[in-house]
């Protein structure tokens, strides 16, 4: 079954490899980088040694449990960007290797594109052209995808990442990285109409989340000096108040986004994506608006190796190879 694919991550702090046949995602192992716990947030020097150490083992395993040979290979891909320089380079030079050793061609990948080509693993896939909101730890963006490889993004944040905005706000109550999943956790049994946070009024359909965070750091801080065990006490509320204003504002401009370009396809991509409300919401406002919306499974949300190698599988038929001369880029456009 042609072609057969290994797709690398390394742009953050998972490791993972995946193998792709003729379209149909075999394997995908995740190595989570727990390193990163105590100190907030990513520790990139701390993330690329990680990589380095588990990359040939995340790899081996993801060959044995697919049970293909590296004889079977007709194409590496690797995350280019946008990532971390340190983490990145793990990842292609890794892929790189294997490439001139195999003599097999090499697939460069788009992790935001590669988010959003997430949907294509499952069965349930959207049709073009569709709106997607990427939503993860750096990226906050409106994307109108036209085809597999060719997409625009019509808006974006002009400061902070929604995901970033999740973990700051944790960092500040003191919960440990990454602070998304767990202001969810507390955010289901929380009065999300017990606190409220400012919003920021961007132009067109830009985002914008310092001014809340902020916002946040103020009130926590304010509170504490009230009361000193203010967060503990109020945990659930704290959260759910947040969360809902953070997935309000993504929603607001999702469907002033679907007004604007009269798609109703309608999809959500990336870490945030595994949001319990917001998932829950693009379903409401979906059977409100008349919308058809697509949710990632949950182990397609967040960084992983089976979207590199569901864009790579797209880029192979397409013919879209890179040379050994390419490099890591860690800001690199959509
Ligand atoms: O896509 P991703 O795995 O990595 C990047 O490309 O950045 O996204 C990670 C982000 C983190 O900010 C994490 O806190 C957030 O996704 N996240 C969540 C949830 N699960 C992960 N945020 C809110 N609720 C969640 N359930
Ligand atoms: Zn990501």
């Amino acid at each position: 079954m042609r072609p057969t694919i290994l797709a690398i991550e390394s742009s953050c702090d998972e490791t993972s490899a995946s193998v792709i046949s003729n379209g149909k995602v075999l394997i995908n192992i995740v190595a989570s980088q727990s390193v990163h716990q105590k100190y907030g947030g990513v520790v990139p020097e701390l993330a690329s040694r990680a990589h380095q150490q588990k990359i040939v083992s995340v790899v081996e395993d993801a060959l044995t449990q697919s049970n293909v040979r590296l004889e079977d290979l007709d194409a590496v891909a690797f995350t280019r960007g946008p990532g971390l320089m340190g983490a990145l380079l793990v990842g292609v030079s890794f892929a790189k290797g294997l490439a001139m050793a195999r003599n097999i061609p090499l697939i460069e990948v788009n992790h935001m594109q590669a988010h959003i080509l997430a949907h294509f693993i499952d069965e349930q896939k959207p049709s073009f052209p569709f709106l997607c909101l990427t939503v993860s730890g750096g990226h906050t963006q409106l994307v109108i995808v036209r085809n597999y490889l060719d997409m625009e993004i019509i808006g974006e944040t002009q400061d902070d990442a929604v995901g970033e905005a999740f973990d700051k706000a944790a960092k500040i109550m003191g919960l440990p990285y990454p602070g998304g999943p767990l202001i969810d956790r507390y955010a289901a049994s929380g009065n999300p109409r017990r606190f409220s946070f400012p919003g920021a009024d961007m132009p067109g359909l830009h985002f914008s989340f310092s001014g809340i965070k902020t916002a946040f750091l103020y009130f926590i801080r304010d509170e504490k000096q009230k009361d000193p065990a203010f967060v503990e006490k109020n945990l659930n509320d704290i959260c759910a108040s947040l969360q809902s204003k953070l997935v309000s504002m993504l929603m607001n401009r999702l469907q002033q986004a679907s007004r604007q370009t009269g798609i109703t396809e309608i999809a959500i991509a990336g870490g945030v994506s595994a949001n319990s409300q917001l998932r829950h919401a693009l379903k409401e406002t979906g059977v409100k608006l008349g919308w058809k919306t697509f949710i990632p499974a949950f182990e397609h949300c967040t960084d992983n190796a089976a979207m590199i190698a569901m864009a790579a599988h797209y880029k192979y038929l397409a013919g879209v190879f890179v040379d050994q001369t390419v490099a890591p880029v860690p800001n690199l456009a959509l």
